[in-house]
C-alpha cells in the first residue's frame, strides 16, 4: 500500500487514548514516516495549546482513534465525520477501551465503519487497543500497569500490519438489543450531569470549564454550570483538582482516574505475572490481549 503521510485523527476523554496517540506518533517518527495529527478535543485549553489540524493530504492514511463510548464512539467522532469528506481514504479504526475485545464490545465498530464508507473511506483496518479502564469496573493496578508497558509493542504492530497493507476486517454488529441499549445510552448522554453534584471544595477556579472537550461547562457565581451537549467522557469529574465532583452514576470510578498518579504508586513495584492479575472470567480478554492471543 502507498502511504504517503498519516493523520492520526483522535478524541481522547480523560487521557487513555492520548497515551496511545502519543506512543503512535513515536513510531511514525522512529520509522520516518511523516505524520499529522488532527485532535478533536475542542477545549478551550486544547485550542490554546495544540496547533490546528492541517487538511487531509491526498495520499493521508487516516488513523482514527478513539475510546468506546457504550460499545461505540462517542459523539466528536461522529460529528468529524459528518463534515469530512474522506473520498480516496484509506482509514485505519483503532477503538480503545477497557474491556477488550469481548462481547459486546466486538460490534462497536460496525456503525462507525459503514458511515466511514458512506463518506467515501475505505476501512482496511480495524483493531481493539487496550487501556485501563475509566470506567464501571477498573483493573488492579498491577493489571493496569502491564496494559500501559503494552502499548509501544502493541502500536508498533498496528502500524507494521497497516504499512504491509494488512487487510484486517470485523463484520460483527451488536445485536439488535444492545445496539438499542447503546443508542439509548447515547442519547441520553446530555442528562449526565444532573447526576453530579458540586461539594464545597469547588473554587470556581475554571478547570473544568477550560478542559471540557465540548465547552459544556460555564463557571457562575463561582461554580460550574453544565450546559445540553455533555457526551459524558467523565473529564470534568477526573480532572478536577479539588475532587469537588461528585456523581451517583455507578459508571464513574469513585477513586478518580490518573494514569500518571497509578505510575507513581507502582514506581519500583514488580508486576505480578499477567495471568495472576488478570485471572477469572471477568478480566479474559484483557489476558488475552496481553499475551498475544487475542
Ligand atoms: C461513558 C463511557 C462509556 C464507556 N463504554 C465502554 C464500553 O462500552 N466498553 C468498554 O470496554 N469500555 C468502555 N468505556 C471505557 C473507555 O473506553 C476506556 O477507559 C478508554 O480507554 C477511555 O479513553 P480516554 O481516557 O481517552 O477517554 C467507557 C467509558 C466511558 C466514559
Amino acid at each position: 500500500m502507498f502511504i504517503n503521510s498519516i493523520q492520526i485523527t483522535f478524541f481522547s476523554g480523560t487521557g487513555g487514548v492520548k497515551r496511545i496517540v502519543t506512543a503512535f506518533e513515536q513510531e511514525c517518527f522512529r520509522r520516518g514516516i511523516p505524520f499529522s495529527h488532527n485532535d478533536l478535543d475542542r477545549s478551550i485549553n486544547n485550542r490554546r495549546s495544540g496547533s490546528p489540524a492541517r487538511a487531509l493530504l491526498p495520499d493521508d492514511l487516516v488513523l482514527l482513534v478513539f475510546p468506546l463510548h457504550a460499545f461505540d464512539a462517542p459523539l466528536p467522532v461522529y460529528d468529524w465525520l459528518k463534515e469530512t469528506n474522506l473520498e480516496g481514504h484509506e482509514v485505519a479504526v483503532i477503538s480503545v477501551s477497557g474491556g477488550g475485545e469481548a462481547w459486546p464490545n466486538t460490534g462497536c465498530r460496525y456503525r462507525l465503519c459503514r458511515e466511514i464508507e458512506a463518506k467515501g473511506g475505505r476501512v482496511v483496518y480495524e483493531r481493539m487497543l487496550v487501556m485501563p479502564s475509566n470506567w464501571m469496573f477498573t483493573p488492579n493496578d498491577h493489571l493496569a500497569m502491564h496494559l500501559l508497558q503494552a502499548v509501544p509493542h502493541k502500536v508498533n504492530q498496528v502500524l507494521a500490519e497497516v504499512l504491509a497493507g494488512w487487510v484486517r476486517r470485523s463484520d460483527e454488529q451488536l445485536s439488535r438489543e444492545r445496539a438499542f441499549l447503546a443508542r439509548l445510552e447515547k442519547e441520553h448522554t446530555f442528562e449526565f450531569p444532573r447526576s453530579i453534584t458540586v461539594n464545597v471544595n469547588c473554587t470556581g477556579c475554571g478547570i473544568c470549564k477550560n478542559h471540557c472537550p465540548v465547552e459544556n461547562i460555564q463557571i457562575r457565581e463561582h461554580r460550574p454550570l453544565f450546559g445540553e451537549n455533555c457526551i459524558m467522557c467523565f473529564r470534568c469529574i477526573y480532572i478536577c483538582p479539588f475532587n469537588a465532583m461528585k456523581s451517583n452514576n455507578l459508571m464513574v470510578l469513585k477513586k478518580g482516574y490518573n494514569l500518571n498518579e497509578l505510575e507513581k504508586r507502582m514506581q519500583g513495584v514488580e508486576l505480578l505475572p499477567v495471568e495472576k492479575c488478570a485471572s477469572g472470567w471477568l478480566w479474559s480478554a484483557l489476558r488475552d490481549y496481553l499475551l498475544d492471543g487475542e
